[in-house]
C-alpha cells in the first residue's frame, strides 16, 4: 500500500546539528523519495520539519545519521488547561494507527507550560488515548514504559499543544552495533552530526587520537561505505497499520546491497584511531566487529606522543577527556603509556598522578599538534571554553553543540605549515 498522501514530519537532534540535518535529510529525500515527495520545512532549536510521503519518513528512519528520532505530527492546537490537552488528544483517530493490541508509552515535554503538573498532563494524554480507543473497539492499550509498541509524545509550550506518534521506536543513535561503551561515549548521532561539520570526505585520512569506545570512527566509515545507519535495527513505523511492508522491503533491500558490496569491496579505509587505554581499545575493537567494520585501524598510543597515521594531511577529531566524567591518563613522562589496567585501582592511579595537572596533558597535546600534524584540520568537542588557551592554539571556529544536556563547543583549528596561529598563555577564554 503506498500512500499518496504527505504527512509532517519533526525529526528531533542533539542541539546545533539542525543545519546539518536539514542538508542530510535534503539528500536523502533526493536519494531515496524523489523530490515531489519530500518538502523541506522549518528548523528550530533542536530539531528539522519536513513533509513527505510514508516512504520517505521510512527512508529517513532508515537513513539519517543524525536525527534522534522521526516523529509524526497528529495534532497542534493552542491550549490552556489539561483539560484542552486531553480533548485534542481525544479526538485523535488513533485508531487509524494502532490497535488496542498494541502497548503505548507517552512522554511529554515542555518549554515555558503553564501547567503545574506535567505528569497529571501525561496521564490525561494517556487517559484520552485509552477512552478513544475503548470508544471505537471496546478494548483499552496497556501501558509498557520499557518495551512499548507504540510511542506517542506530546509537546507543549506557553501557548500550544502537538501530539506526534514516533516511528522510529528506540532512538535512532541506537545502531544496534554499540555494546561496549566506556565512561563517557558519545552518541552516535552527535559524532556523526559533527563528522559532517567538519567537511570530512571519504577521499581525506581521519584520525581520532582519543578515540573510546571508536564511535567517531564507526560512524566515519559507515558514511564512507554508505551503510545505511539503521540497516541491521527495527523501527516502530514496523508495529503501526500503515506500515507500507512493500515500500519498506524495497527500501531495506537496496540498503542491505549496499552494505554487502560495500563489505566485500577490499579498498582501504583511510580511518585510524588511538587510545591510552588498552580496554578502550578492545572495546572499540568488538564493536567495529559487530558493526562489519573490521578495516579500521587502531592502536596503544599517549595521545601526547601522536604521529600522523598517513602521508597525506587530513582531519582530526576527537572529544577528550574533561571533567568529573572521565580523567586525562598518563601523566607520566610524554610518550609512556600509564593506564589502569582492569581489577587496577584506579583511586591509586587518580592519587599517583594527581601533581601533573591536566593544563601538562593539553599543552603537550597542542605541541604534538603544532610540531607533527601541519597540514591537518583538528576539531574538539569540549564542555571546557579554555581549551584553545591549554593547547596555546587559536582556534578558527567555534561551534556550539549539545551532548546531551551538556553545553559543548566544537573548536576547529587549521594546523597550516608555517603559520599556525600560536595563543599566548593566560589569553582571554573563548566564549
Ligand atoms: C571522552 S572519552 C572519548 C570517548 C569516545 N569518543 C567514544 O565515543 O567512546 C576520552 C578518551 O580519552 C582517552 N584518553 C585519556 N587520556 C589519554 C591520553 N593521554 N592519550 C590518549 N587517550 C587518552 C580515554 O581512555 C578515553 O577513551
Amino acid at each position: 500500500m503506498s500512500s499518496p498522501a504527505l504527512f509532517d514530519f519533526f525529526l528531533p537532534c542533539p542541539r546545533g546539528l539542525e543545519a546539518a540535518l536539514a542538508a542530510e535529510l535534503a539528500e536523502i529525500g533526493a536519494r531515496h523519495t524523489g523530490a515531489a515527495q519530500f518538502e523541506a520545512g522549518a528548523q528550530v532549536p533542536g530539531g528539522v520539519h519536513f513533509r513527505g510521503n510514508w516512504k520517505a519518513g521510512m527512508a529517513a528512519n532508515l537513513h539519517s545519521r543524525i536525527a534522534s528520532r522521526v516523529l509524526l505530527k497528529i495534532a497542534h492546537r493552542p491550549y490552556r488547561n489539561e483539560q484542552d490537552v486531553y480533548a485534542l488528544a481525544l479526538e485523535q483517530r488513533w485508531e487509524q494507527w494502532f490497535s488496542a493490541n498494541e502497548t503505548i508509552r507517552i512522554d511529554l515535554t515542555a518549554i515555558k507550560s503553564p501547567l503545574k503538573s506535567l505528569e497529571f498532563a501525561t496521564l490525561r494524554v494517556k487517559d484520552a488515548v485509552c477512552d478513544r480507543l475503548r470508544e471505537v473497539s471496546g478494548a483499552r492499550p496497556s501501558v509498557d514504559t520499557a518495551q512499548p509498541d507504540v510511542r506517542i509524545f506530546a509537546f507543549l509550550t506557553a501557548t500550544d499543544c502537538t501530539l506526534y506518534l514516533d516511528t522510529s521506536g528506540e532512538p535512532l543513535f541506537k545502531r544496534g552495533w554499540r555494546l561496549d561503551k566506556g565512561a563517557a561515549p558519545l552518541r552516535e548521532n552527535l559524532a556523526a552530526g559533527i563528522l559532517r561539520l567538519t567537511g570530512w570526505t571519504a577521499d581525506t585520512p581521519l584520525y581520532d587520537p582519543m578515540c573510546g569506545s571508536g564511535t567517531f570512527l564507526a560512524e566515519a566509515a559507515q558514511a564512507a561505505l554508505n551503510i545505511a545507519p539503521g540497516v541491521d535495527r527495527r523501527f516502530g513505523f514496523e508495529k503501526l497499520k500503515q506500515y507500507d511492508i512493500t515500500a519498506w522491503q524495497a527500501l531495506k533491500v537496496e540498503a542491505m546491497d549496499a552494505k554487502r558490496k560495500a563489505l566485500a569491496s577490499r579498498a582501504d579505509l583511510a580511518i585510524f584511531g588511538s587510545d591510552i587505554s588498552g580496554d578502550m581499545l578492545e572495546k572499540a575493537r568488538a564493536n567495529f566487529e559487530r558493526a562489519g567494520l573490521p578495516r579500521i585501524q587502531i592502536k596503544q598510543v599517549d595521545a601526547r606522543a601522536m604521529t600522523p597515521p598517513s602521508a597525506a594531511p587530513g582531519v582530526l577529531v576527537a572529544n577528550p577527556p574533561y571533567g568529573e566524567r572521565i580523567e586525562v591518563r598518563g601523566r607520566g613522562p610524554r610518550g609512556e603509556i600509564r593506564e589502569t589496567r582492569r581489577g587496577e585501582n584506579d583511586e591509586g592511579f587518580r592519587r599517583a598522578h594527581a601533581d601533573t595537572p591536566d593544563s601538562e596533558f593539553f599543552q603537550s597535546l597542542g605541541d604534538a599538534l603544532k610540531q607533527r600534524f601541519s597540514g591537518w584540520r583538528a576539531f574538539f568537542l569540549t564542555s571546557d571554553r579554555k581549551l584553545p588557551g591549554q593547547l596555546r592554539l587559536r582556534e578558527s571556529a567555534k561551534t556550539p553543540l549539545f551532548n546531551g544536556a551538556l553545553e559543548c563547543r566544537l573548536f576547529r583549528f587549521d594546523l597550516v605549515t608555517g603559520s599556525v596561529k600560536q595563543r599566548p598563555a593566560g589569553d582571554t577564554p573563548a566564549a
